[in-house]
């Protein structure tokens, strides 16, 4: 075991690059409560250049906990096609609508009434609380994960409980009670612009003359990488079924469960294209055949021409688009993919750019 740098060395070092080297966010600029706690959950799984579109177009549309609460799903869906993992945007939609009718619509100056919010863990309370509030809470996310690992030479699997619980310890005992938000912040702005997965820019680092694994080993390999499983594949039959004036049918899927809220082609489970018939569809040709990847299965979709106007319980119900008008729905990544690859003229989505 060698000794972990004080946080005494640690803070100045990092604060002093982060003043000098922070990038210029829109949620930085203007750091309300409400500002910050949409930015973290977009950031989630998302990259900060992907996200600053669609906060921006959010915000305009949604300025305060009471606007995204009085917003139908389904529109928010609209703004949040595209960026994926759309269990966070029904969270975000139920929290508002707590924190309206809990808080009178404000944000809670209160780590333990923020956390009690739906969709909100450990990560976004110290976040939103640190950030917005001030409040000495840390952080820790994959780019927290990575910068202490090398820091403090930590070869064991971070997804391991007893590795988590030490790395949010550090993580607290490193924060700077006197600028929380800004130390988190800067934590993770580290490891996305210099502390990187490959490639770190160690000669920029502020913690370098600090670095246990730039002294002693290979930055790269760390932290340690835990071996995904590999997921399993299913097969999708998806239709492309117009009317006469060429408006596209498309169903909306439960609000629970994986792409719920969106709007998708009709489609099912199955390899054989009969099964459409299942959804009162007359089939036609194979026009287009895609792999979408999620977190946990892979799926692979051959979209058909089809006849017919769709019914299915798997769905909440069924109406036809026009293409503009798909353009601004929530629409579930596979159904853009097939749409895209059959040649579907779809302009690019709100969030694109
Ligand atoms: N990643 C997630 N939240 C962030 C933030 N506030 N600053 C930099 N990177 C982040």
């Amino acid at each position: 075991m060698s000794k972990e740098a004080p946080p005494a060395l640690i803070r100045p070092a990092l604060l002093d690059w982060y003043d000098g080297h922070h990038r210029d966010l829109p949620w930085r600029r203007d750091p309300t409560p409400w500002r910050v706690w949409v930015s973290e959950i977009m950031l989630q799984q998302t990259r900060v250049e992907s996200v600053i579109g669609y906060f921006n177009r959010f915000m305009e549309r949604f300025p305060t906990p009471r606007d995204l609460a009085e917003a139908e799903l389904d529109e928010l869906m609209g703004y949040w096609a595209g960026l994926g993992y759309y269990a966070r945007a029904r969270n975000l939609h139920a929290g508002a609508t707590q924190v309206v009718e809990r808080h009178g619509g404000r944000v809670p100056d209160d780590p333990e009434a923020f956390a009690a919010l739906k969709g909100v863990g450990r990560y976004t309370c110290g976040a939103v609380q640190s950030i917005a509030f001030g409040r000495p809470l840390s952080v820790l996310d994959g780019n927290v994960i990575r910068v202490i690992s090398r820091l403090d030479y930590v070869t064991e699997d971070p997804k391991l409980s007893a590795t988590n619980k030490a790395l949010w310890r550090r993580a607290d005992d490193l924060l700077d009670p006197d600028r929380p938000g800004d130390f988190n912040q800067a934590m993770m702005e580290l490891g996305a612009t210099v502390c990187t997965p490959r490639a770190p820019k160690c000669l920029l680092c502020p913690l370098n003359t600090h670095c246990q694994v730039l002294r002693e080993g290979e930055p790269e390999s760390l932290p340690m990488k835990t071996k995904r499983k590999k997921r399993p594949q299913y097969d999708v039959i998806a239709a492309l079924s117009e009317t006469e004036d060429n408006r596209i049918w498309l169903g909306l899927r439960p609000t629970s469960g994986l792409l719920g809220g969106l709007w998708s082609l009709p489609s099912v489970r199955s390899e054989h294209p009969d099964s459409l018939a299942e959804m009162g569809l007359r089939c036609g040709d194979e026009i287009a055949q895609i792999q979408h990847g999620f977190t946990h299965q892979v799926w692979s979709v051959r979209l058909y021409r089809a006849t017919g106007r769709p019914q299915s319980d798997q769905f909440d119900r069924f109406s036809a688009f026009t293409v503009s008008e798909i353009a601004h729905l929530g629409l579930a990544g596979p159904s853009l993919k097939a749409l895209r690859a059959a040649g579907v003229k779809l302009p690019h989505r709100r969030g694109a750019g």
